[in-house]
């Protein structure tokens, strides 16, 4: 907008104006106070304030104190002449606004001010820099995890190998501990193997989608039995889709010991379906009744490492999610706390070739 336009602002239609997915608004300084005299946009009454609560209001009296405090700055600035563009966030919405002070005769009459809400491209920013510590984590995890198996396969060996010959039943304990302790490392070490290196690893062919839910779910029984839930499949529709069948297993596996984790003997079952959605796409649902996650551990779902456990990896949705996409699905959670967790799968029967 050029600034001759911006004199001539009162004539002009307002909504011309007005970003699709943002706001304008102006402001004036009157005793000394910032007082907003003008507010319009969907995206203004939608997500942040409705406008009655900001015409003739200054920030003071709609915005928590270190917001307002901030944006003062800002304000005054663009009192003083210049034009200001900043970042903020409201909740869940991310925008960037500008301040553009209108002169007459050299004097600042008014500030006008453009809002876009820009959520969407700090949702994709946020997840470049995911895909840069992923390749980080994968170049790292390639070198450590060559270098840690063969010294494990002694260890495994060994440890048998004590075992056979000790008679002493505490040291055979010990020796379980560290049996389960290497299983651990090996299980770490598996997940980084397979980060390093996830695309050779793909074995694809014609599946029954509900044979593999269904080794699942068996392979999990005697853990659903400990805590006295039932784990329901609803096995109506018979779906075959090209797949890597360990693979879909193994995200089958994690979400599913997921759920069960969040889940106590009072919170209920965890039911697993599976549903066509068209001709082309099936969708695979697991919702548990846990636990549930907090909107902050939702966004951080999928980093390497983020786990609330004391023994986990927190590899596995990263993981899950890399495998999904190696297949291009989507995989998407949706989560209240104490409620539960719903995971949706969507993937496709045909795989386009790469
Ligand atoms: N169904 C669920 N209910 C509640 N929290 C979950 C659920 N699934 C995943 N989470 C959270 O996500 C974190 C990461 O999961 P994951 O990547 O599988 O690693 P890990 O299971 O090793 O912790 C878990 O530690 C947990 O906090
Ligand atoms: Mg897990």
């Amino acid at each position: 907008m050029k600034n001759k336009d911006l004199h001539n602002f009162d004539t002009l239609d307002y909504r011309e104006l007005i970003p699709r997915n943002g706001f304008i608004f102006k402001f004036r300084k009157k005793d000394n106070r910032f007082v907003h005299t003008f507010v319009e946009g969907s995206f203004i009454t939608d997500a942040i304030t409705p406008s009655s609560t900001v015409v003739g209001h200054t920030l003071e009296d709609f915005l928590p104190q270190k917001q307002a405090l901030e944006k003062l700055t800002y304000y005054e600035r663009a009192w003083n002449g210049e034009s200001v563009t900043y970042e903020g966030q409201i909740d869940d919405v991310q925008y960037v606004a500008s301040l553009n002070p209108m002169m007459r005769d050299g004097q600042v009459m008014e500030v006008i001010g453009t809002a876009i809400d820009i959520s969407d491209q700090k949702r994709s920013e946020t997840k470049i820099q995911e895909l840069e510590k992923l390749s980080v984590v994968s170049e790292l995890a390639a070198g450590i995890a060559h270098e840690i198996r063969n010294p494990l396969t002694s260890l495994f060996g060994f440890t048998q190998v004590i075992k056979e010959h000790v008679k002493d039943d505490s040291i055979q304990d010990y020796l379980d501990i560290m049996r389960n302790e290497l299983d651990r490392i090996d299980d770490i070490v598996n997940k980084f193997m397979f980060i390093a290196q996830p695309d050779k690893t793909m074995n694809i062919s014609e599946c029954s989608i509900n044979s593999i839910i269904a080794s699942v779910i068996k392979s999990l029984e005697s853990q659903v039995a400990i805590k006295g839930i039932k784990l329901n499949f609803h096995n109506q529709t018979m779906i075959t889709a090209e797949c890597d069948q360990s693979l879909i297993a193994k995200v089958l596996k994690n979400l599913i010991q997921n759920a069960l984790e969040a889940t106590n003997e009072n919170s209920g079952d965890i039911e697993v379906s599976l549903k066509d959605i068209n001709q082309q796409h099936y969708l695979i649902q697991i919702t548990d009744k846990g636990s549930g996650m907090t909107k902050e551990r939702l966004k951080r779902l999928f980093e390497p490492f983020y786990t609330t456990k004391e023994k986990g990896t927190g590899l596995g949705l990263m993981i899950d999610r890399r495998i999904i996409e190696l297949h291009q699905g989507i995989i998407d959670f949706k989560s209240e706390v104490g409620k539960g967790t719903e995971v949706n799968i969507t993937l496709p029967k045909v795989l386009k070739p790469k």
